[in-house]
C-alpha cells in the first residue's frame, strides 16, 4: 500500500466511538459437504480489525461477497454458514441479516448496540455490485458512519462494496489485514532485502507473463516450476511429451528467455508419468528427455535440490504458483521442497512470502503456515499487486 493510504489506526477516538464502522472482509471460503465452513483462514484474518473496532466502541456492520452468484439471491450463495463460524470464533453479539440493503439494513444497523457485529447478505445477490453501479454505491454507504476496507482478496475488484461506496461513506479507510498484506507484498516489490528469489508456477505462461514482467527487474532471481516450464523446454528446442504446452506463447517464451540471462531459473529434470493419477508410477529425467507418451507433472529432484539451496541462501523470498499437481503424490514433492526450503529461510531471518491461491492451500496442506512471514489471504488480488497493476479497493480509500 501506498503509506498515504489512511488505516483505521489514522482515525480518531471519537470518529469510532458509538460509530457505524462498516467494514468490507474477504469472506469467501469454502464450505464442506454439510455446508459448514472448511477453511475459516479468511475469518481468523479479519477478526483483529473487527476487533479493534469493537474496541474502540464502534458497531461493526460486515459486507462481504460470496462465490458467484449472478447478480440475485441463491440459497447456495448465503453468507449464513459464515455468521455461524464467525459466531463460533469471536465471542461477540454477532448478528446475520437475510438482507444487503433497503429499509431492513439500514434500520439493522441502527439497532446494534455498540461491541455488536452485524453481517449482511452477499452482495453479490445485487445486480449493481459486480457494476460498480453509484446508487448501490449511495444505498450500500447509508449503512456506516466510516467505512473500512479489509478484502485484500476482493481489493482487484472495481464493484459497489469495493470501491464505489467509498464515494459516500467517507473516512474510507483501510483494515489491519490490508495494511498488513500490502506491507508485505509492497515491500518485497519496492524495499527487498537481497539476495530476493521469487518463484513462479502453475500451468500457464499466459497467467504469469505480466508477473514475470514485472518481477525481473526486481529480483536476483526467477525460479520457474509447474507446467509453465514446459513452454519454456519447448521454446529451447526440446520434446516434451505430451505435457502441457502453450504453442502460442513460444515466441513469448524465447523472448524471455534471450532477455532475462541468469536470472531466470529453469528446472533441470522433471518428474513424469503417462498420466496425472495420484499414486501414478513416476520417473525422473532430465529436461532434455521427456519421452513422447509421458507428461511432467512436477520438477525433478535435482531441480528441488538447485531451488531448496537459493531458497535457503536468499533474505526476501516470494512464491507464487505450485512446482507440479501437489494434490496428486508422487507429484508433490517439489511444491513440499520449496515450502520446506522457504520454512527454513524464514529460520534463518530471510522475509517469506506466499502469494496467496494454490501456494497458500500447499502450505496449509505441509502445515507450515506459521512458519512463513506471511501467507496472501488474496489469490487474484496478489497476483494483480505483483502485476503492478492499481488496486480499486486500495485506492478508493483516503490518503493520509
Ligand atoms: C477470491 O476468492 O479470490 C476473492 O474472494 C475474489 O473472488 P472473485 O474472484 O470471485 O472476485
Amino acid at each position: 500500500m501506498s503509506t498515504a493510504t489512511k488505516t483505521i489506526r489514522d482515525l480518531t477516538p471519537a470518529e469510532l466511538q458509538g460509530k457505524r464502522a462498516l467494514v468490507r472482509v474477504d469472506f469467501n471460503v469454502p464450505l464442506d459437504d454439510a455446508g459448514r465452513v472448511s477453511d475459516d483462514t479468511r475469518i481468523t484474518a479479519a477478526l483483529p480489525t473487527i476487533t479493534q473496532l469493537l474496541d474502540a466502541g464502534a458497531r461493526v456492520i460486515l459486507l462481504a461477497h460470496f462465490g458467484r452468484p449472478k447478480g440475485a439471491p441463491e440459497a447456495k450463495y448465503s453468507l449464513a454458514p459464515v455468521a455461524a463460524r464467525l459466531r463460533e470464533l469471536l465471542p461477540r453479539p454477532v448478528h446475520f441479516l437475510g438482507e444487503t440493503v433497503g429499509a431492513a439494513a439500514v434500520a439493522a444497523t441502527k439497532a446494534l448496540a455498540a461491541g455488536e457485529v452485524l453481517l449482511l447478505e452477499n452482495t453479490r445477490f445485487l445486480p449493481g455490485e459486480e457494476k460498480n453501479d453509484d446508487a448501490l454505491s449511495r444505498q450500500l454507504a447509508e449503512l456506516g458512519d466510516v467505512y473500512v476496507n479489509d478484502a485484500f482478496g476482493a481489493a482487484h475488484r472495481a464493484h459497489a462494496s469495493t470501491a464505489g461506496v467509498a464515494r459516500y461513506c467517507r473516512p474510507a479507510v483501510a483494515g489491519l489485514l490490508m495494511e498488513k498484506e500490502l506491507a508485505y507484498l509492497g515491500g518485497a516489490l519496492a524495499n527487498p532485502a537481497r539476495p530476493f528469489v521469487a518463484i513462479l508456477g502453475g500451468s500457464k505462461i499466459s497467467g504469469k507473463i505480466d508477473v514475470v514482467e514485472a518481477l525481473l527487474p526486481k529480483v536476483d532471481k526467477l525460479l520457474i516450476g509447474g507446467a509453465m516450464a514446459c513452454t519454456f523446454f519447448k521454446a529451447m528446442g526440446f520434446e516434451t511429451g505430451n505435457s502441457l504446452v502453450e504453442p502460442d506463447r513460444l515466441d513469448m517464451a524465447r523472448d524471455l528467455l534471450s532477455r532475462a540471462g541468469d536470472k531466470l531459473v529453469l528446472p533441470v529434470d522433471a518428474t513424469i508419468a503417462p498420466a496425472m493419477d495420484a499414486g501414478a508410477a513416476a520417473s525422473h529425467v532430465s529436461r532434455q528427455a521427456i519421452p513422447a507418451g509421458q507428461a511432467m507433472f512436477d520438477i525433478g529432484p535435482a531441480s528441488a535440490d538447485t531451488y531448496r539451496a537459493l531458497v535457503t541462501g536468499a533474505r526476501t523470498v516470494l512464491w507464487n504458483g505450485p512446482m507440479g499437481v501437489f494434490e496428486k503424490p508422487p507429484f508433490d514433492a517439489g511444491t513440499r521442497a520449496v515450502a520446506l526450503a522457504m520454512a527454513a529461510a524464514t529460520a534463518n531471518g530471510a522475509t517469506t512470502i506466499i502469494g496467496g491461491g494454490d501456494s497458500a492451500a500447499a502450505v496449509a496442506e505441509a502445515g507450515l503456515e506459521s512458519q512463513m512471514s506471511h501467507v496472501s489471504t488474496g489469490g487474484g488480488a496478489s497476483l494483480e499487486f505483483l502485476e503492478g497493476k492499481d488496486l480499486p479497493g486500495v485506492s478508493a480509500l483516503d490518503s493520509r
